[in-house]
């Protein structure tokens, strides 16, 4: 889908230096904007990452609007406390689903929407990916009805571009577990729900991660290995400034 001026609603205007325009902070940008997902299992270092690509996008004079899913809006940060609380104990896949799904809805109407509307660059730590392999292949519920929920309650907002970090299953899990432990002794929060998960759970929504940049290889960028930090975020800039490029050179 390229950066999918049709589908990911990207528009920037070309400033008389081009590409060149990118590296000095020249982009000039217009309505509309670019939408960019991080997407992994727990623990895969998503969020060292957005801060690392936020700071680049600050130095090109670039100031993204940030969110995280569950949350984001405030009545999202509601429902993340109940979906990622150990204590909701008994919630079945479809009612998790639901949540996850009422949370987007909130999201794309006070945040995502008006952001892109508004020419800006998103950046959304988790989207309809994590729905369709923790929900979909973790869960069960399979990919076809995530994506029917998608299109009912989305719309046509989807990523123009995702970037999936993929390193090993066992390095992930060790990072998320002891992670949860630490986030749970410093803020007396338990956000542990989903670490709580067994392996083969985990498996399946990597299993499903795959499926997903197989399926959609233009939108979806995989970041695979067990990469240093400096890595990952040389190939998350690289892709990232692609689209930009591309969305200037669209105009
Ligand atoms: P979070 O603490 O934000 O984890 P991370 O930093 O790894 O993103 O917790 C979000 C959890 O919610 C994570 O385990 C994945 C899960 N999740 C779903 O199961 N479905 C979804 O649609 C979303 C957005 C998240």
């Amino acid at each position: 889908m390229g950066i999918s001026l049709s589908c990911g609603q990207a528009k920037w205007a070309r400033s008389s230096l081009g590409s060149r325009a990118l590296n000095s902070g020249r982009l000039v940008p217009v309505p509309r904007g670019i939408f960019i997902t991080l997407e992994g299992l727990d623990g895969s270092g998503k969020t060292t990452q957005i801060r690392r690509l936020t700071a680049w996008l600050a130095r090109r004079n670039i100031e993204p609007v940030v969110l995280r899913q569950p949350g984001g809006s405030a009545t999202g940060d509601r429902i993340r406390e109940i979906l990622l609380d150990s204590r909701s104990t008994g919630l079945t896949p479809m009612t998790e689903m639901a949540l996850m799904f009422a949370d987007r809805a909130q999201a794309i109407a006070e945040i995502i929407q008006p952001a892109l509307d508004a020419g800006k660059i998103v950046l959304c730590d988790r989207f309809t990916d994590s729905t369709e392999a923790y929900q979909g292949g973790g869960r069960e519920l399979g990919s076809e009805i995530v994506l029917d929920l998608h299109r009912l309650i989305c719309g046509n907002v989807q990523p123009d571009l995702t970037l999936l970090l993929l390193p090993s299953l066992e390095a992930s899990l060790i990072r998320a577990r002891r992670r949860n432990d630490r986030d749970q002794s410093a803020t007396g929060k338990d956000e542990g729900r989903f670490e709580a998960e067994q392996d083969a759970f985990y498996y399946r929504v990597w299993q499903k991660y795959r499926e997903i940049a197989a399926r959609e290889p233009e939108r979806v960028i995989r970041i695979e290995g067990d990469l240093s930090i400096d890595e990952v975020h040389e190939q998350i800039v690289e892709s990232v400034a692609e689209r930009l490029m591309t969305a200037t050179r669209g105009v």
